[in-house]
């Protein structure tokens, strides 16, 4: 039985990746969060790989907070940068094949047009960097891999957009979103269908792995309002007004076309519309 490894369990992504693959009989699955496999500690890591040494290893775990990443840099490179190397390390060693996830805000977003997998990188943010030096380090290891960038990832979990905004449709009959911040909604039932998907037909590179079209965070709060036939007002704001401290791509969509000659992937809208109908926030 081929056994695989998911790191970052309790995340939006990680639980999503559990929930499909503990229904199958067929392989061995480990999952665990940083309290279990701190994929930053690598005597950790190596112990583990040792012992049981998985045939697939997706790593789902990340530090994903974009602006406490600004006051320290160091705990997302910790986790981002070099618990990727070491996975990357270990997957080389003991011959695991290597699936890893960074973000499309290792763009500056001055393209103004979407994102191929041959665009130049430039991150604005600590967060982008730790992310784009996790991405070297998977590709310049000689583990067998594939790297997919996506972009505003929902699911099951509290640290998503579409959590955030149901918390604040609670306390506030108005709401101010940006309408300068461009990117693609993705949900973790993509991620996770076309991933393994991936895996099973032997892709390996680098893919865009985002929903089909892109919006403005605006155009998705209209959206999941029109959805759960919310009434509060929404005011497309300039997101300068709300002063965060990390620094964000105005338009750091990207294109998925790769992964579409291989296979369909649906847009947005029809997406989120499916998500929320089958789950509860
Ligand atoms: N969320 C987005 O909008 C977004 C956008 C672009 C790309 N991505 C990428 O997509 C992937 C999945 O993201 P996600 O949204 O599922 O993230 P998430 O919900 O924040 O999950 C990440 C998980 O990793 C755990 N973790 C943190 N440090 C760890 C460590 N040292 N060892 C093991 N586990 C650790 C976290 O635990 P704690 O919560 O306890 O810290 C959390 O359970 C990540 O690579 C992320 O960078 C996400």
């Amino acid at each position: 039985m081929k056994k695989y490894l998911i790191t970052g369990h309790k995340g939006q992504l990680g639980n999503e990746f559990v929930k499909v693959l503990e229904k199958k009989t067929d392989i061995e699955l480990y999952s665990f969060d940083y309290d279990q496999l701190d994929i930053s500690n690598a005597n950790q890591v190596m112990d583990f790989f040792s012992k049981v040494k998985p045939d697939f290893t997706i790593n789902c775990a990340a530090y994903n907070l974009v602006d406490n990443a600004e006051k320290n840099p160091w705990e997302a490179f910790k986790i981002n940068t070099i618990g990727t190397s070491n996975l990357a390390f270990a997957c080389e060693k003991y011959q695991s094949f290597f699936v890893h996830f960074s973000s499309d805000y290792v763009f500056d977003g001055k393209k103004e047009n979407l994102y191929t997998e041959e665009d130049e990188t430039n991150p604005l943010n600590e967060y982008g960097k730790s992310k784009l030096f996790g991405e070297n380090a998977v590709l310049e290891s000689k583990s067998k891999n594939i790297l997919f960038r996506t972009s505003w990832v929902y699911g099951n979990g509290t640290q998503n957009f579409i959590y955030k905004l149901m918390e604040w449709a609670k306390k506030s009959d108005a709401l101010k979103i940006a309408y300068d911040e461009m990117s693609v909604p993705t949900s973790v039932r993509t991620i996770v269908e076309i991933t393994l998907k991936a895996i099973n037909d032997g892709l390996n590179g680098l893919f865009h792995l985002t929903n089909s079209d892109y919006c403005s965070r605006y155009e998705w709060a209209c959206e999941v309002f029109k959805i759960f036939k919310k009434n509060q007002t929404i005011y497309p704001v300039s997101s300068d007004i709300f002063s965060l401290p990390a620094k964000r791509p105005v338009f750091s969509a990207m294109s998925n076309s790769k992964l579409k000659s291989f296979y369909e992937i649906n847009d947005w809208k029809k997406e989120l519309d499916l998500f929320l109908g089958q789950n509860k926030y």
